[in-house]
């Protein structure tokens, strides 16, 4: 029988990082490593989950997604309906169904260093290039303008934007963002900005490019924010329909339409006694996160000062994927900093969205490591 081989493309799909640490720990292992925020759905959101499979009719949505759901999200960004909305499969679907929308062979597309790992993929698999730009480690990651103006190419077509930033747990200022929008117009670069982890924020909330810039599209999702990541309901809006329209179409072929009952749970999620669900979850993430530097600040071990939850950017000694590997095996899983770019190198990620008595005990376990052992 003639060999049968995989698409050429699917030489840049690879088992990320996270997952390979992920599986080599041990079972118990305690997990400060995956990008998902280990509460439970919001007690609100398990009645209306029942009353809905109870009194709904669960069948296919139109392709952009229930009316009602998109005009709710246009509400929470106080903008206007017209059509200007996708709903989609969590952020992750928004974000492929976006590029594959506008990005073609041979495009450059910008990403940040360090920045969320599935940008790259996605860019390298519709056979574009990544053009990096650095955050600055050496300056609290803040935005390196040069880096960025020498990364644009005439073949730059997009840039992807993850704010607040997955790993560091921190967002742009409002210099860095007038700057990218003013270099990126200049340049007629698309604005691509993953704003899923905007909702928790620790004092402020940061500032949306959609009430910025007409031309951004934005991708979120309730993924972290409601601790909905199994219901897979994200979206793509932008000021204008007619950005959003191609992903639209390019969705319809990905999967017809958001899982229709989890669209209607987005819609409680979205209420206002969604929301103070939400913010119930954003207060326990925010106490979580006072033990977690507390206790690293008393260890006098260095991290990155976030403003967003769940991430803390945490400064380690010696090589990074070492010193996960070696925690790994000690029962906590961290994630190596580099493993979100070269700039990352000398930190670990840690995501303190856990219970609090594993949290304690695998911060104890990361400050004992971290004064004892050199590697
Ligand atoms: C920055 C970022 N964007 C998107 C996603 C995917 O979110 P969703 O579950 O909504 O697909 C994640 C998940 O970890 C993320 O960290």
């Amino acid at each position: 029988m003639k060999e049968i081989r995989v698409a050429d493309h699917m030489k840049f799909v690879k088992k990320s990082a996270i997952r390979q640490l992920v599986d080599s720990a041990p079972a118990d292992a305690i997990n400060l490593g995956l990008g998902e925020i280990q509460f439970p759905l919001p007690e609100f959101l398990k009645q209306k989950a029942a009353e809905i499979i109870n009194f709904k009719n669960i069948g296919y949505s139109t392709n952009a997604g229930l009316i009602e759901l998109r005009k709710a999200i246009c509400d929470y960004y106080q903008c206007e309906f017209n059509d200007n909305v996708c709903i989609t499969a969590g952020a992750e679907e928004a974000l492929f169904a976006a590029l594959f929308s506008y990005i073609n062979k041979g495009d450059e597309v910008l990403i940040a260093n360090p920045t969320f790992l599935a940008y790259k993929t996605i860019v390298e698999m519709l056979g574009a290039k990544v053009s990096s730009f650095s955050l600055d480690p050496q300056n609290e990651f803040a935005l390196n303008e040069n880096s960025l103006r020498i990364a644009i190419t005439d073949k730059t077509k997009a840039m992807i934007l993850c704010n607040p930033s997955n790993p560091l747990g921190i967002a742009l200022n409002d210099h860095e963002i007038d700057l990218i929008i003013d270099i990126c117009r200049k340049n007629k670069i698309l604005i691509i900005v993953d704003e899923v982890y905007r909702e928790l924020f620790l004092d402020e909330r940061s500032r949306s490019f959609l009430d910025t810039d007409l031309d951004t599209i934005i991708i979120s999702s309730l993924s972290k924010s409601h601790c909905m990541s199994g219901w897979r309901i994200g979206w793509a809006i932008s000021q204008k329909s007619e950005l959003i329209a191609p992903i639209i179409k390019t969705h319809q072929y990905i999967c017809t339409c958001a899982p229709v009952i989890s669209q209607f749970l987005a819609l409680e999620a979205l209420s206002i006694e969604g929301m103070q669900a939400k913010e119930e979850i954003r207060i326990k993430l925010a106490e979580n996160r006072k033990f977690a530097i507390d206790y690293l600040s008393n260890a006098n071990i260095e991290f990155l000062l976030n403003s967003s939850s769940p991430y803390l950017f945490v400064k380690v000694n010696g090589d990074d994927w070492k010193v996960a590997e070696a925690l790994s095996k000690m029962g906590v899983i961290v994630i190596p900093g580099s493993a979100f770019g070269s700039n990352g190198k000398g930190f670990v990620r840690i995501n303190y969205g856990i219970e609090s008595d594993k949290l304690s005990k695998s911060i104890i376990i990361l400050a004992k490591f971290q004064k004892e052992i050199i590697l």
